[in-house]
C-alpha cells in the first residue's frame, strides 16, 4: 500500500498555527542553547583576558544576558512540551473519533472478519503512536538540525581541522547505530508479538474459566501461560542484550571523541595555536553533534511505529460499508409490514457455497409465518436480508413492494423489531438499556410495561416494540 501522505497530514490543518508556533520555539530553543558555550567562550577568552578594570561590568552584563536567555528557553521549551503535546492528544482525538464513527458504519462483513481485540488496539494503541510521530517528529528533527549545523558551523570557525577530525567519526557512529537501529528494532517487535501472544492466551484462558474450572484443568491453562510468559522473558532478554551493546558502545565513540578533542587541542595549546577556552567550547559543543546521532534510533523507531500505526488507521478508513444508501434513497413513512423474497440467492463470501438459493417467499401484512429447519439451514441469515444485514447476492427482497435496496437504512431498521437469541447489555443503568430501542421513551411508559414481563423478556420485548414505532406485523 503506497503511504497516503496527504491524508496524514491533512491532520495538521486544523492545528497549523499553533503548530508552526510550536516548530518556531523548537527554533528557538536550539538557538538559544547554542549560545551559551559561546558565551562562556566570549567570558573566558575576551574578557578575563582582556583589560581586567572593565572586565567585572562585563561579566555582569553577560550573566544578565544569560538569564534573558534562559528565560526565553524556559518559555520556549513550556510552549513545546505543552502545546506541542496538546496538538498531538488533539489530532489522536480526532482521528479516533473519525475512525469509530466509521466503524459505526461498517456493514456486517466487516465484523464478520475482524477481530474485536485487534481493532480495538487499533483505536487505542496504535493512535497513541501515530500521535506521538506527528508532534515529536517535526520537533525533533528540526531541533537537532539546528543544534548539529549550528554547532558543526561554529566549530568550523573556531578551527576547522579539529571540526573535521571530530567529523570524521560521525560516519563511523552512523553505521553503528542504523546497525543496532535494525537490531534493536526487530528485537521490539518480538517483544510486541510475543505480548500479544501472553495476551491472547489470558483472554483465552480467562474467558473460558468456566469450562476450565468444570474440567478441573487449571493446571494445563498455568502450563499454557508459562509457555507465553518465558517466551516474551526470552525476547526481552535478547533485547537488553542488544540495548547494552548499543549504549555502551555509543559510549564509548563518545569518549573516543572526546579523548581526541582533549590530545588535539592540548597539542595546540603547547604550539600556541589554540587556547583553553577553545578546548572548552569544543568539549562544551562535541555533544551538540552528537546528541542528534544517538536519538537516531530512537527518532527511527517513533518514526516506523507512527507510519506502521497510521497504515493500519487507513486500512480501516479506506473500507467502505458494503450496505450503504443509495444516494437517491426514500424514506419509509407508513409501513404495512408487506414482504416479498423473489428468486433470492445468497452467500456470505463469492468463494462460499449459497446459503439461500431461489428463495421465493410472500409474507402479508398481519400474518405470522414461522421459520423451522435444522441448525445451519439459513434461517437468521433469510431473516437479516430484510433489515439489510447483508444484501442479496442476486433476486429482491421487497418490503411494501418496495426494493429493501431503494430505502433508506436508517428508516428501514427503525421499522423493524428485531427479539435476538442473546441479549446483550450495553454499559450503564437497566433503564439506559431498555431505553434503547427509543432514546425517548417515558420512565412512565416503560414502568407501565414492566408489569408485564419478566427483566429479560422486558428488555427484549420493549426494545422491540419501541424500535418497531410503526412496523406493525413486521
Ligand atoms: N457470517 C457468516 N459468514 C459465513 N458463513 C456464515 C455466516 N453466518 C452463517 N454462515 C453460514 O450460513 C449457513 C446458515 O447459517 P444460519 O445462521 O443462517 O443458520 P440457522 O438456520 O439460523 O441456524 P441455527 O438454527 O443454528 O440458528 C451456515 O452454513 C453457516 O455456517
Ligand atoms: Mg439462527
Amino acid at each position: 500500500m503506497d503511504f497516503p501522505i496527504k491524508k496524514f497530514l491533512s491532520y495538521y490543518k486544523p492545528y497549523l498555527p499553533v503548530f508552526l508556533s510550536v516548530l518556531t520555539c523548537a527554533v528557538i530553543m536550539s538557538a538559544v542553547a547554542l549560545a551559551f558555550p559561546l558565551l562562556v567562550r566570549y567570558i573566558t577568552k575576551d574578557v578575563l583576558e582582556g583589560d581586567l578594570a572593565t572586565a567585572l561590568s562585563e561579566v555582569y552584563w553577560i550573566g544578565g544576558l544569560m538569564l534573558v536567555l534562559t528565560v526565553i528557553q524556559h518559555l520556549a521549551n513550556y510552549f513545546v512540551d505543552y502545546k506541542g503535546h496538546e496538538i498531538g492528544a488533539r489530532m489522536e482525538s480526532d482521528m479516533r473519533s473519525e475512525l469509530f464513527t466509521h466503524m459505526q458504519k461498517l456493514s456486517f462483513h466487516f465484523y464478520d472478519k475482524e477481530k474485536s481485540g485487534q481493532l480495538m488496539s487499533r483505536i487505542t494503541n496504535d493512535l497513541l503512536l501515530v500521535s506521538e510521530l506527528y508532534h515529536h517528529g517535526p520537533e525533533d528533527y528540526i531541533k537537532y538540525l539546528v543544534r548539529f549545523i549550528g554547532a558543526f558551523v561554529i566549530l568550523l570557525f573556531i578551527n576547522a581541522p579539529l571540526t573535521i577530525a571530530v567529523f570524521c567519526f560521525l560516519p563511523l557512529i552512523c553505521v553503528f547505530v542504523l546497525y543496532f537501529n535494525k537490531i534493536l528494532n526487530k528485537a521490539l517487535l518480538r517483544n510486541k508479538e510475543r505480548i500479544g501472544d501472553v495476551n491472547a492466551q489470558v483472554e483465552d484462558s480467562l474467558a473460558g474459566i468456566r469450562v476450565v474450572k468444570s474440567f478441573a484443568n487449571e493446571h494445563v491453562e498455568v502450563t499454557k501461560f508459562n509457555r507465553e510468559n518465558e517466551r516474551f522473558l526470552d525476547s526481552r532478554r535478547q533485547t537488553y542484550r542488544a540495548e547494552a551493546y548499543f549504549s555502551n558502545g555509543l559510549e564509548t565513540f563518545i569518549q573516543l571523541i572526546t579523548i581526541t578533542v582533549v590530545i588535539f587541542c592540548s597539542a595546540s595549546i603547547v604550539n600556541h595555536s589554540l587556547d583553553l577556552a577553545d578546548l572548552i567550547t569544543f568539549l562544551l559543543y562535541i555533544g551538540f553533534m552528537i546528541e542528534p546521532i544517538q536519538q537516531l534510533t530512537h527518532m527511527s523507531t517513533q518514526f516506523q511505529e507512527g507510519i506502521t500505526g497510521f497504515q493500519r488507521f487507513y486500512e480501516i478508513m479506506r473500507h467502505k460499508p458494503k450496505v450503504d444508501n443509495k444516494p437517491d434513497a426514500v424514506d419509509l413513512n407508513e409501513v404495512r409490514g408487506e414482504i416479498e423474497f423473489v428468486d433470492v440467492v445468497f452467500r456470505y463470501e463469492d468463494h462460499l457455497e449459497n446459503v439461500l438459493d431461489g428463495i421465493s417467499l410472500h409474507v402479508k401484512p398481519g400474518e405470522y409465518v414461522a421459520l423451522i429447519g435444522p441448525s445451519g439451514a439459513g434461517k437468521t441469515t433469510l431473516c437479516s436480508l430484510i433489515p439489510r444485514f447483508y444484501d442479496v447476492t442476486d433476486g429482491d427482497v421487497l418490503l411494501d413492494g418496495i426494493d429493501v435496496r431503494d430505502l433508506s437504512l436508517q428508516s428501514l431498521r427503525n421499522s423493524i423489531g428485531i427479539v435476538q437469541q442473546d441479549v446483550y447489555l450495553f454499559t450503564g443503568t437497566v433503564m439506559d438499556n431498555i431505553r434503547y430501542g427509543n432514546p425517548e421513551a417515558s420512565d412512565e411508559a416503560i414502568i407501565e410495561a414492566a408489569k408485564h414481563a419478566n427483566a429479560h423478556e422486558f428488555i427484549m420485548a420493549y426494545r422491540t416494540v419501541t424500535a418497531q414505532r410503526s412496523a406493525s406485523g413486521v
